[in-house]
């Protein structure tokens, strides 16, 4: 039996910084309501999303002292690949140097819980290293004239090195889940943008992100006071804050980082995440709780065991 080890995080974002005071000067809203309603002070935006997911590929290897001849699989969660054909995931495997197979994996904002899943999946299966990575340039894909979707987005990327283990390994529980007759609350067609129902997204994220979390804790023979930190998809700190405490999980073990980067789709968990291991939040051994909601409707959760 072989397992997964989660080695380590490495993110990229783009330089170009815009903050709430830049969309005001093209939209009719301001900083205060955008704060209020979302907790997003600035985002990132002019990503590409191979080049993201290479950069942030790189710097998980770096972290974890690996390099592309470690790897064999690159999971790449995006819901905005370059082109539709070939996968951006095929770019970032010929850039990296990895020798093996690439896919994206499109599950929208819970593609990254999804990728971590389906790596313990090839782990199993006999795979020695899986890059997992989540790149989103949602940025591409909105439509900077509509302030109900322009004041939420950016763009960024993060990857994680999951290693193949003797025994059972790291990941302890999962779900993953799919409603699509939920799926016009959040559509983009081919060379159109995004648009959603923000209300009804909102409540039934809380609802799903609660359900998920609390099965992944049950189906890990964990609690709440097991949990070192919660790392939660970052589309509104108000939804980040309801599900906590309808969790009971304190903020305080609780990663955010919606107030830098918006929601960054695939990315915002290992974007999260790598603020968490930055701050010196995670230590050997922690158990952590990943949750995503998205596009689809489509939710998922996670818990694993921190062994960088
Ligand atoms: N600036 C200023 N005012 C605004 C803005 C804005 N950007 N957007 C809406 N308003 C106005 C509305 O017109 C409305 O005005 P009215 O009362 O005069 O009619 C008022 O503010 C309240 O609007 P609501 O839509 O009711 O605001 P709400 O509190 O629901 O917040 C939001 C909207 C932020 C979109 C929220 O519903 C939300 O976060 N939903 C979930 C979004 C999400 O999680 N999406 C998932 C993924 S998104 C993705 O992948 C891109």
């Amino acid at each position: 039996m072989r397992g997964i080890a989660v080695r380590s995080c490495g993110i990229s974002v783009p330089d170009k910084v815009l903050t709430n005071e830049d969309l005001a000067a093209s939209l009719d809203t301001n900083d205060d309501w955008i704060v209020e309603r979302t907790g997003i002070r600035e985002r990132r935006v002019g990503g590409v999303t191979s080049t993201m997911a290479i950069d942030a590929g790189r710097a998980a290897l770096e972290a974890a002292g690996k390099t592309a001849a470690d790897i064999d699989t690159i999971v790449l969660a995006t819901t905005t690949p370059d082109a539709l054909v070939p996968a951006a995931a095929s770019t970032v495997q010929h850039e990296l140097g990895v020798v093996g197979g690439a896919f994206d994996l499109n599950a929208a904002c819970s593609g990254f819980v999804y990728g971590l899943v389906v790596s313990a999946g090839l782990i199993a299966v006999g795979s020695r290293g899986v890059l997992l990575i989540g790149s989103d340039s949602l940025s591409r894909i909105t439509d900077w004239d509509d302030r109900s979707i322009a004041v939420l987005v950016g763009d960024g990327a993060g990857a994680c090195v999951i290693e193949s283990v003797e025994g059972p390994g790291d990941l302890l529980s999962h779900n993953l889940h799919s409603d699509g007759s939920l799926r016009r609350l959040l559509t983009c067609e081919h060379g159109g943008y995004l648009a959603m129902d923000g209300k009804e997204v909102f409540r039934k994220a809380v609802r799903v992100v609660v359900e998920s979390a609390e099965q992944a804790m049950a189906d890990a023979g964990v609690t709440v006071d097991d949990i070192a930190m919660l790392v939660p998809h970052q589309a509104n700190l108000r939804i980040i804050q309801a599900a906590c405490d309808r969790l009971d999980i304190p903020i305080e073990k609780t990663a955010v980082v919606i107030d830098r980067y918006g929601n960054t789709s695939s990315a915002s968990i290992p974007l999260a995440l790598y603020d968490a291991l930055e701050a010196g939040r995670v230590h050997d051994g922690d158990h952590l709780l990943l949750t995503g909601f998205g596009g689809g409707m489509t939710w998922a959760s996670a818990v694993f065991r921190w062994s960088a």
